[in-house]
């Protein structure tokens, strides 16, 4: 499919500006509707783009492609670098892989940024004044999808944070705080637990923090902090958050803003833009003209605002919060109290159209600067790597052992030749077992065996190596290690038992 816009357009009235490239994809379910909805309102408005479609989703699996996205659609998302996608159904099942995961992964897209805001009057929330950005890393954390089984009890994830990854996610919500005349960023992670992997992000955020003095900041803890988002968002302002935090908690933000419909997100990356609704495909209304066109819209606005067409943007934002305040509102808004007309697909854009020109009377109206308030225009400073001196201090071998109590195992162990290292604890689910362990502790077939240096001698890979050749030879069953590092002497691991 290919749209023909009118362009060039003129964004600010007085000075034509060539069209912009950007790559669509129309999507699976009520994707083609609202994708219609959205392209017509931009066209209507003047908006300088030059949609060119790629095929992905159901149709891109059909013939084959395992992650929904045929490989000539890489090419035009490259050269055009801004993609607006309606949702894709993930198909159920092994051999499928999600399509929104490996858009965000091969392009890098580190940040998605959500507005999640309330509508009040005119759609009910019981959080009226709510108006929070949800900034949540992208990349990282136990999504990185390192996944092992171990042994026949257990399975672990990797959870992966980097010092430039976070770095960068955390500039980006305080660039984009400053440019978007936001107050307040606020961190949350769970670093009285996850020392090492919170607490860098933590650690990193409030370094970071000492150079946005105009906008303040604070952290809580992840869990009093999803309970507070809950109770009172009207407290927060901009929050960032690790990867898994922000998936759950940027759902809970748009579900209490009462507009999960009408919440559009950006994923941003350095080279690309994607720019969409957060809610699905709606398979159960695919076809019937019900849908919500707002999602996709407002996102849309957001990709205006990357590209440099501001005034397009606010033009179109304000159109449609007149259209909402007029109480011309889809099914999924529709209340016999707060709506005056309902209003399927087509008919909502073309009550958006008409209200091109106007602004709302009640809700704050949207101003978009040039350069201000964009997500995609935020330039993060290059990452410097500060490397710090690294020792060995031991390693953590950990062992498949069933129905054996600990001093047994550890005896086994100790009875291998170590060399260097010594055996100084095991652990088993992070619960130390030996020595001193407690006969209540229940125990898996999984354990982790600490060895460490026990001469002033420096520890090399080497010994590592003939450790392990001595438990293999003793017919100790070892499925992983970990080296102990310390950097700059700090040990870099944690220490004793989890809690
Ligand atoms: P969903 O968001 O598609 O639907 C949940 C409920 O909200 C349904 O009752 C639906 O009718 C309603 N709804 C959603 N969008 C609406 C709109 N614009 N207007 C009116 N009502 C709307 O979530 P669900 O059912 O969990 O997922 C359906 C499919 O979408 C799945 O295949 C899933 O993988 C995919 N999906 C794709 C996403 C994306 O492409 N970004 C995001 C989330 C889900
Ligand atoms: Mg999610």
């Amino acid at each position: 499919m290919t749209y023909a816009f009118p362009t060039p357009a003129s964004d600010t009235g007085l000075r034509l500006q060539a069209a912009t490239p950007i790559t669509v994809a129309v999507g699976d379910g009520i994707g083609p509707e609202i994708m219609a909805a959205t392209l017509r309102v931009l066209e209507a408005a003047g908006a300088a783009i030059r949609p060119e479609s790629i095929v992905v989703g159901e149709a891109a699996y059909a013939r084959g492609a395992s992650a929904g996205i045929e490989s000539a659609a890489w090419e035009s998302l490259r050269r055009t670098r801004v993609f607006l996608k309606a949702p894709v159904a993930t198909p159920q099942g092994r051999g499928f892989k999600s399509l929104n995961v490996t858009v965000r992964k091969t392009l890098g897209l580190f940040a998605n940024v959500r507005p999640c805001r309330a509508f009040a009057p005119f759609v009910p929330t019981r959080h009226p004044n709510m108006d929070v950005v949800i900034v949540r890393e992208n990349e990282e954390d136990l999504y990185a999808g390192i996944e092992h089984r171990q042994t026949d009890d257990v399975v672990q994830c990797l959870k992966l944070i980097s010092v430039p990854g976070t770095e960068r996610i955390v500039r980006y919500a305080f660039e984009y705080a400053r440019r978007a005349g936001r107050r307040k960023v606020t961190c949350m992670t769970k670093d009285n637990i996850m020392k090492m992997t919170d607490g860098l992000f933590h650690r990193i955020f409030n370094e970071v923090a000492q150079e946005y003095t105009d906008i303040a900041h604070d952290h809580l803890i992840v869990d009093i902090g999803a309970a507070r988002l809950a109770d009172r968002p009207e407290d927060f302002d901009v929050i960032v958050l690790p990867n898994l935090y922000g998936d759950i908690l940027s759902d809970v933000a748009a579900e209490i803003a009462g507009s999960v419909g009408m919440a559009g997100s950006a994923n941003i990356g350095e080279h690309v833009a994607m720019f969409e609704a957060v809610h699905g495909s709606a398979p159960d209304i695919a076809g019937r003209d019900v849908a919500n066109p707002s999602g996709l819209l407002m996102a849309a606005v957001q990709m205006l605002v990357h590209i440099g067409q501001p005034a397009i943007a606010t033009r179109v934002h304000n159109a449609w919060l007149r259209t909402i305040e007029d109480g011309i509102h889809t099914r999924d808004i529709y209340r016999a109290t707060t709506s005056s007309r309902l209003a399927g697909t087509r008919d909502f854009a073309d009550a958006v159209i008409e209200r091109l020109g106007e602004r709302p009377t009640l809700l704050p109206a949207a101003a978009y600067a040039p350069g201000g308030g964009t997500p995609g225009a935020v330039p993060v400073p290059p990452y410097r790597r500060r490397p710090a001196s690294k020792g060995l201090a031991g390693v953590d071998v950990f062992v498949h052992a069933a129905d054996v109590p600990p001093p047994v195992l550890a005896d086994r162990v100790r009875a291998v030749p170590s060399g260097a290292l010594a055996l100084q604890m095991i652990t088993n689910r992070g619960v130390k077992v030996w020595p001193d362990g407690h006969p209540e502790t229940f125990c898996t077939d999984h354990w982790r065996c600490r060895f460490v240096g026990w001469s002033d001698r420096r520890l090399t890979n080497a010994d590592v190596v003939s450790l392990l050749q001595g438990l293999s030879a003793a017919g100790v069953d070892f499925i992983k290690t970990e080296h102990l590092y310390t950097f700059g002497g700090e040990p870099g691991y944690s220490m004793g038992q989890g809690q």
